[in-house]
């Protein structure tokens, strides 16, 4: 039995197997049913009980080394079939990556800007960390106005007379083009926007907004007016209606916020207007004489108009999206419902 031990050990090491399908007979041939070492296994029951412990425990150590010279050769047999394979069929496609889809919040952006665009406006850009002046004091914000609250406004230094904060609303952008350029001015601002808000349905602390401004000799409340009108429909469809309703900002004289007829009951009254039939989507109004001076432009001479509306606010209107909060957090169910939403 000795001699019969040393012999498979030495065929055992010696063993090759190119294919899974001869590491399987070898296997069926060292360790199956009527195996080899199987043999030697029954063999052992007839010996004699003292030299049971010395071969019952170099069998043991056979049988051992059979299985993992066996599960060594097997998957090396494994990975060579699978790099032949491959090596084979050199013309296989390869495994095609799968596409992410554009935001739905861009998608609206990108929307809105090219509406503007075609109406001739360009695009103008400002920094989100901005100072006191550019948010507030240029746009005719009173000393003591409450959206200068800490509440609503997350400032970056605190004791300056001109702090930085996060900018409450792209209306800055306004500020800092009529400080370089002179009328005629028609621009539209996108941009990130940051409020001390508590985040809801309704509300968040990160939106986007994009903010229009218009100035030029004679520019009037009606000029406003039809370019809201013919953004509206752009987005919302041919059949839109928009209502004005008065209003305050600082910065605007006359002020409006704009309705549009809504775009799901068509005026009817639902639950998405509540009953109205109109949803609100942006505030506007004339540019106070008193922003156009600070920023270095003459208001005997030019007027103008000025608009803000919130992007997240467009985009759940248009796609009836009923809580801000999908917006932010990056479910893949709900942004791939927006992969075949197109731009204009
Ligand atoms: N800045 C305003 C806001 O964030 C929106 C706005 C209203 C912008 C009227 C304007 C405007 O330019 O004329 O709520």
């Amino acid at each position: 039995m000795k001699e019969q031990i040393e012999k498979i050990m030495a065929e055992l090491s010696e063993l090759k197997c190119q294919t899974e399908k001869e590491v399987e007979e070898a296997r069926v041939r060292f360790l199956g049913k009527k195996g080899e070492i199987t043999a030697l296994f029954d063999e052992f029951r007839t010996i004699a009980p003292d030299l049971k412990r010395e071969f019952g425990q170099r069998l043991n150590s056979l049988k051992k080394e059979a299985q993992t010279r066996i599960d060594a050769l097997k998957a090396s047999a494994k990975s060579t079939t699978v790099s032949a394979d491959s090596a084979g069929d050199v013309t296989m496609p390869g495994d095609p990556y799968e596409l992410g889809s554009r935001h739905p919040v861009s998608i609206a952006r990108e929307e809105i800007v090219s509406i503007f665009r075609k109406f001739g406006y360009d695009v103008a850009e400002g920094p989100e960390i901005e100072d006191d002046y550019h948010v507030f004091e240029a746009l005719n914000f009173p000393p003591n106005h409450p959206a200068r609250d800490m509440q609503d406004t997350f400032f970056v230094s605190v004791g300056h007379p001109n702090p930085l904060l996060l900018r409450t609303h792209t209306s800055s952008v306004q500020v800092r083009t009529m400080e370089k350029m002179q009328p005629p001015i028609r621009v539209v601002c996108p941009g990130r926007v940051f409020r001390n808000e508590a985040i809801s349905a309704r509300a968040h602390c990160i939106f986007h907004q994009v903010e229009g401004l218009y100035i030029d000799e004679n520019v009037t409340f009606a000029d406003l007016k039809q370019a809201i009108l013919l953004f509206a429909r752009e987005m919302f469809g041919a059949d839109t209606q928009i209502r004005m309703r008065p209003s305050y900002f600082p910065f605007t004289e006359p002020s409006a916020e704009v309705d549009v007829s809504c775009n799901i009951c068509k005026g009817k009254g639902c639950n998405i207007c509540k009953g109205t039939g109109w949803l609100e989507i942006l505030g506007c109004g004339m540019v106070d004489p008193n922003v156009l001076e600070a920023s270095g432009i003459d208001s005997k001479k030019y007027s103008g108009f000025a608009f803000g509306m919130g992007v997240e606010r467009i985009a759940m209107l248009k796609w009836q999206v009923n809580d801000l909060r999908h917006y932010f957090e990056n479910d893949m169910r709900f942004l791939s419902e927006f992969s075949s939403a197109v731009n204009v």
